[in-house]
């Protein structure tokens, strides 16, 4: 079971929700708070900081990269990710 957890600006975990391994978080993400538009990445309201756990999703998608959301990025969109496994900690 992996995990995505949202923290505040000092990297304290205010809410985390358990993802089953290899799936995407909409749901959960949207709990945090994470705000879903399009679901297709291409609007951006998804984008988060994350602040730990980056190797644990699936690489970046073509929209993800069209936004300028490449390696030196730590911000990803949540509707283009999968939880691979273990924990995530964003910031949104
Ligand atoms: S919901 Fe639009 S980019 Fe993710």
């Amino acid at each position: 079971m992996a995990e995505i957890a949202r923290v505040d600006e000092n990297g304290n975990v205010e809410d985390s929700r358990q993802v089953t391994d290899g799936n995407v978080a909409w749901d959960e993400a949207e709990e945090l708070g994470v705000a879903f538009g399009c679901q297709d990445g291409r609007c951006g309201s998804c984008r988060v900081e994350i602040v730990e756990g980056m190797e644990n999703l699936s690489g970046r998608t073509i929209n993800e990269l069209d936004m300028g959301l490449d390696e030196s990025e730590n911000f990803r969109l949540m509707c283009q990710c999968k939880i691979n496994k273990g924990l995530i900690k964003i910031r949104i």
